[in-house]
């Protein structure tokens, strides 16, 4: 068994090469269901072209194979797989070529003796090992290319190896879809992004200049009030003294208010320096600070042990300062005060979980969202502020790639949840 019987008859040879065509066939259709899987993944022509140069050699047992793209009035010899070279990088005329005529009259040719064909340019391949072969056009019914598979010995490619080759063929145009897919999407969202990188820096330096720009006139508006009421204190009377009073009050809250669209514009310019920062050191340095600017306010500070994050260290400070800041200014009504600085506990593998939590005045959760808006205020003249502290602190968690959120409920305090996501 095994070796062939010398007295085999005519019939039963033919049998046998049947039955081991239809072989042939199984195990290249096999073959095929793990290529078209590659192909599927495939993102780009020249990841599609590895792929299909070395299966259209693998599936047929050819001794070379071509890769073609129509480019125009143009056969395009993209890529190849072959014992020997054959026209890698090419052009010819779809006139003159093979390949041109399998895209123009969209099927498929078998050639078994390329010498007798007069399609075949002759020139191009006597430097060729090639005598016979198959090619299959890409996308039957409007071709982007075609598939070759070539032969050093004078043969007649089997219907086996044509169907094969035709199968890998559309597969192959799907994937050479799905390539002109991504790039066009790929390309839509790389414009649309950077179209709104340019609006956002554009919008970020008009703030920018606009807020530095209005210092000026306010120094002016500042120093003249305030000369009027030096050199003319004894000529005004009380309501004269008073409006002063109320020019330069605004004045200064306008200079805050400044500082504060400064320090935003920064926050969003600045490039981030992460590093591993000590945030329960650095809740404790703010609450010392916060402590020291009012001695007589009785604030119970609960700072969790251990708290390390992977973040931009002025960035944190700036956006644990702010929450810290409206936890110590939202609780100032109260006679004794408490406020927490902690981790959520999260599943294992989330992002870090910061939060700041106070047991003031609090707000309708509902309005939550609102307040991360710049000028946002909830509170009006009760507590001073410029409401850009927490749009300042969300635009920093932002940029960590995390997000903030609030909960509250009115006179039950206050709690700021933010993520930092870790580096990639
Ligand atoms: N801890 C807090 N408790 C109660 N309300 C708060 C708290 N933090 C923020 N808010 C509300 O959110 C608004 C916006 O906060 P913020 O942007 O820091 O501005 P500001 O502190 O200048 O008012 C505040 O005016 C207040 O109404
Ligand atoms: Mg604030």
């Amino acid at each position: 068994m095994g070796e062939t019987a010398p007295n085999k008859n005519e019939a039963e040879t033919a049998a046998d090469g049947a039955r081991s065509e239809a072989d042939a066939y199984t195990r290249g259709m096999e073959h095929l269901v793990g290529i078209v899987q590659a192909l599927s993944l495939a993102r780009t022509l020249q990841s599609v072209q590895a792929i299909v140069r070395s299966a259209a050699r693998a599936l047929t047992g050819a001794d070379g194979a071509t890769f073609v793209l129509r480019d125009g009035d143009s056969s395009f010899y993209a890529d190849e797989d072959a014992i020997g070279p054959l026209w890698k990088g090419k052009r010819f005329p779809l006139e003159t070529c093979i390949s041109g005529w399998v895209i123009q009259h969209r099927e498929a040719v078998v050639i078994e003796d390329i010498f007798l064909d007069d399609r075949i340019p002759h020139d191009a391949y006597r430097a060729t090992f090639v005598k016979s072969l198959v090619m299959a056009p890409i996308r039957r019914e409007d071709p982007l290319g075609a598939i070759g598979a070539y032969w050093a010995d004078r043969r007649l490619p089997t219907q086996a190896e044509v169907k094969l080759l035709q199968a890998l063929a559309d597969s192959t145009s799907i994937a050479l879809e799905n390539v002109q897919l991504y790039a066009g999407l790929e390309e839509r969202v790389r414009a649309r992004t950077a179209e709104l990188e340019a609006i956002n820096a554009e919008l970020e330096a008009f703030a920018y200049s606009v807020s530095h720009d209005l210092r000026t006139p306010l120094r002016v508006i500042q120093g003249f009030a305030q000369a009027v009421a030096e050199d003319a204190d004894d000529v005004l009377d009380d309501e004269a003294k008073g409006h002063l009073r109320r020019v330069t009050g605004a004045a200064v809250r306008m200079d805050g208010l400044i500082d504060a669209l400064l320090d935003l514009s920064r926050v969003s310019r600045a490039p981030l320096a992460r590093t591993s920062v000590d945030v329960t050191a650095l809740a404790r340095e703010l609450s010392v600070e916060l402590a020291e600017r009012d001695p007589t306010r009785e604030v119970v500070f609960v700072i969790e042990e251990g708290l390390v994050a992977d973040a931009d260290p002025a960035l944190l400070r700036a956006a644990l300062d702010n929450l810290m800041n409206n936890a110590w200014k939202f609780t100032s009504k109260k006679a004794a005060a408490r406020i927490e600085v902690g981790a959520s506990p999260v599943a294992l593998g989330a992002p870090l979980e910061l939060f700041v939590r106070d047991d003031g005045v609090g707000f309708d959760a509902l309005r939550a969202p609102q307040l991360f808006a710049p000028f946002h205020r909830l509170c009006g003249a009760d507590f001073p502020g410029t409401g850009i502290g927490l749009a300042t602190v969300r635009r920093i968690v932002r940029r960590h790639g995390g997000d903030i959120r609030a909960e509250s409920a009115p006179e039950r305090g206050a709690t700021f949840s933010f993520t930092l996501q870790p580096r990639a």
